[in-house]
């Protein structure tokens, strides 16, 4: 594998809230109740304490969770597991989002301490809107966003799924408050590359806002485990099962083609994916990779290593166009 020496972290947007490139994303902790139940299996405390210890010992220091998921369930086992493995609240980094459906942004100050209360002890850093789908403008929510900077219940605020004209409306609304929107949350991988047309990334570049990679391993397709074992297909709950079967022979090149770069960086493909995905935009782009196993975590945390050439990054640009619409 090719080294690129210490860990660089980068700012989320102005904030000074300094991140590794890559950190782990805990949906996976939500348990398979409700919505779940169509795409995640239970992880026991003990096995979400194994995956978060080894994402801090692999150099991983932050962590995305949401109220979405399970309830408080994720943002629970995470700060279990965080108090597990030793870790101080001001040695780690806490993202966690407020659910929006059905609500409005008078909800934000209402459910508050029960995201605190989950983290037991751990500060959220970062909060978001985990979707455009309130039934408040982002003015109003951005505006009990920043409510709660002032009252230090949180240090930053970002969005998730917004386009780019709401992001620029709560970039604006915060920039009236005196604070920087320091991220929007999106999916953003080698087979999923929208952002790059529908002025999502100009605007972040423009504005000085980090996007966070939602999915940057398409749901695990971009392993190429699903392709070298089909049936591994029909193990995966149902709602994911369906998605990764549409998309199944349309990334076979690609994955074809991370599979030969992997072997010629001594990587893995899923390496090799991360890699391009945290380095092709200077430090605009972070990602978040989900993890149900600890060797999973590992081998992202592994990908901040790994540094691919100029001739490599734009042929997995070349071969990955057709995903950008
Ligand atoms: N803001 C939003 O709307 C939004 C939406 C979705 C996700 N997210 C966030 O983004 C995070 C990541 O997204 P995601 O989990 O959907 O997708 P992902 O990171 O693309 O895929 C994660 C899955 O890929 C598989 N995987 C990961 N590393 C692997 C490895 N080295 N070898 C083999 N398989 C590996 C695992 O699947 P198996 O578990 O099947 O083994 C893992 O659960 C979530 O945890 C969540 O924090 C945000």
């Amino acid at each position: 594998m090719t080294t690129s020496g210490a860990i660089q972290k980068r700012s989320l947007g102005h904030t000074g809230i300094e991140v590794t490139p890559i950190g782990l994303g805990v949906m996976q902790f939500s348990g398979s109740r409700g919505i779940f139940r169509l795409m995640m299996r239970d992880l026991s405390q003990e096995q979400m304490n194994v995956i978060v210890k080894t994402a801090l010992e692999s150099g991983i220091n932050w962590f995305d969770t949401a109220e979405m998921y399970g309830s408080g369930r994720s943002e629970q086992g995470l700060a279990n597991a965080l108090k597990a493995a030793g870790k101080q609240d001001d040695e780690v980094v806490v993202a966690t989002k407020w659910s929006p459906l059905l609500r409005t942004a008078a909800n934000i100050p209402q459910t508050i301490d029960d995201r605190i209360r989950f983290l037991s002890g751990y500060t959220i850093d970062l909060y978001m809107v985990h979707q455009p789908w309130g039934f408040s403008s982002p003015e109003a929510e951005m505006d009990a966003m920043a409510d709660l900077v002032k009252a230090g219940k949180i240090r930053s605020v970002g969005v998730s799924n917004f386009n780019a004209e709401q992001m620029r409306r709560a970039h604006a609304a915060l920039a009236k408050r005196g604070l920087p929107l320091a991220v929007n949350q999106v999916q953003y991988n080698l087979l999923h590359r929208k952002i790059e047309t529908n002025g999502v990334l100009e605007a972040a570049k423009e504005l000085g806002v980090t996007i966070v990679a939602w999915s940057p391993l398409a749901s695990g397709l971009l392993t190429g485990k699903f392709h070298k074992n089909l049936e591994m297909l029909s193990q995966a709950p149902f709602g994911r099962r369906m998605r990764l079967r549409r998309s199944i022979q349309r990334s076979r090149p690609l994955v074809e083609a991370l599979e030969e770069l992997a072997a010629e960086y001594d990587a893995t493909p899923a390496q090799v994916a991360l890699s391009w995905l945290v380095n092709a935009h200077g430090e605009t782009v972070v990602a978040i990779p989900g993890a149900s196993k600890a060797h999973h975590a590992e081998q992202s945390a592994g990908a901040m290593k790994l540094r691919l050439s100029d001739l490599h990054t734009a042929k997995l640009d070349v071969l990955s166009r057709a995903f950008r619409s």
